[in-house]
């Protein structure tokens, strides 16, 4: 067995450390390496965090270092750039949610990494927590009965500041900004892996900032048989940010579903039923990497590039009802 993996990260921002502290959980690897556009930015990383290796720039980390994997960590416009840039000198990727501005550098990225035999996966944190296990087995177990309907909500009140100004990328539509692909992904995600599928019929709204990008979005999508998810991101109002899937003989509810420690099972008829689960944690989605690596797969059987992709056209598909385009695009 490899004795540790070496992890360089592209983007040194607010979620590296995260990902730097998830991985040492793991006890299977370490950042040996970090690059950001700015060497300012990634001698605070290494300051904070202890990396070894920093680089202003990631092309020269990529020559430089010799590395495993990397973890793609900048903002959603440059991911594109930054994984061809790590498949074209031989690097499996993980690449942080919304894994790129749309379908058509989703689709390019993932030719690469299959023409190129490498691993290349989302980052999508939430599919890997041991409470979503639970959720997929309790499905699968058919202790609700069919699954018929999921509510999601990803809201959360970002009061005037900093980061709601234009220049920062969650209100910046140059670096793909706005609440659809920073968090309405996970609702979308979400949906993809309860019903298993991409929606057949998609109806939407969003209130836009005057940046151009959504601060709300809400979807309804239809699945065969009047099956039916509906989910809201906001940037602009708090709500309970859960999740509740209903049966035709129960519900399942998940507090902070995107990375929850419980599920709360309700078989109709009967006092709901809390499933306490195994902390959650970036480690599960690095260990998941790892097991693939190991394995030699390119990519997880949890999270296939295909859904991936499928998730990206949803968001192109509601991106198109709205009138909304990144500049370039
Ligand atoms: N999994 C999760 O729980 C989670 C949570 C939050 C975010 N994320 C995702 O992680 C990625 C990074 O998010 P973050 O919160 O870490 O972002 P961030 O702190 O705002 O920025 C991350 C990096 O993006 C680049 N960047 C940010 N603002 C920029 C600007 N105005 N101009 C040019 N480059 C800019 C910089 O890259 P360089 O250092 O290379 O210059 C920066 O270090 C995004 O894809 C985000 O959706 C995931």
């Amino acid at each position: 067995m490899k004795e540790k993996f070496r992890w360089g990260i592209i983007g040194c921002g607010l979620i590296a450390p995260k990902f730097f502290q998830g991985l040492e959980k793991t006890g299977e690897g370490h950042v040996v390496a970090a690059a950001s556009k700015s060497i300012r930015c990634a001698r605070r990383l290494q300051k904070k965090l202890g990396v070894p290796q920093v680089y202003g720039s990631y092309a020269e980390m990529l020559d430089r270092e010799k590395l495993d994997a990397v973890y793609i960590a900048n903002t959603h416009a440059e991911h594109a750039a930054a994984a061809t840039l790590c498949l074209n000198h031989s690097l499996p990727v993980l690449i942080e949610k919304a894994f790129t501005r749309n379908a058509t550098e989703a689709e390019e990225v993932i030719a690469l990494a299959r023409a190129r035999n490498l691993f290349c996966m989302e980052a999508m944190w939430t599919r890997f927590n041991p409470s979503t296990a639970k959720v997929r087995e309790l499905i699968a177990e058919g202790t609700i009965g069919e699954v018929r309907d999921l509510r999601a909500a990803f809201c959360v009140k970002m009061p005037p500041s900093i980061k709601t100004m234009p220049w920062n990328r969650m209100y910046n539509p140059y670096l793909a900004g706005g609440a659809l692909l920073d968090i309405g992904v996970y609702p979308i995600a979400y949906a993809h892996m309860v019903f298993g599928q991409a929606p057949e019929r998609i109806s939407s709204s969003a209130t836009m900032a005057w940046t151009g990008v959504d601060t709300t979005s809400e979807y309804a999508f239809d699945y065969s048989g009047g099956r039916r998810a509906e989910l809201i991101a906001s940037f602009r109002e708090d709500r309970p940010r859960e999740a509740v899937i209903t049966g035709t003989k129960g519900t399942i509810r998940i507090p902070h579903f995107y990375g929850s420690d419980r599920v709360i099972v309700t078989r109709f008829g009967h006092s709901p039923e809390t499933i306490q689960c195994e902390p959650n944690g970036f480690e599960h989605e690095i260990r998941e990497v790892h097991r693939c690596l190991r394995e030699g797969l390119i990519e997880s059987p949890l999270l296939p590039l295909d859904e991936t992709l499928e998730t990206m056209r949803t968001m192109d598909t509601l991106r198109a009802q709205w009138g909304m385009k990144y500049p370039g695009e």
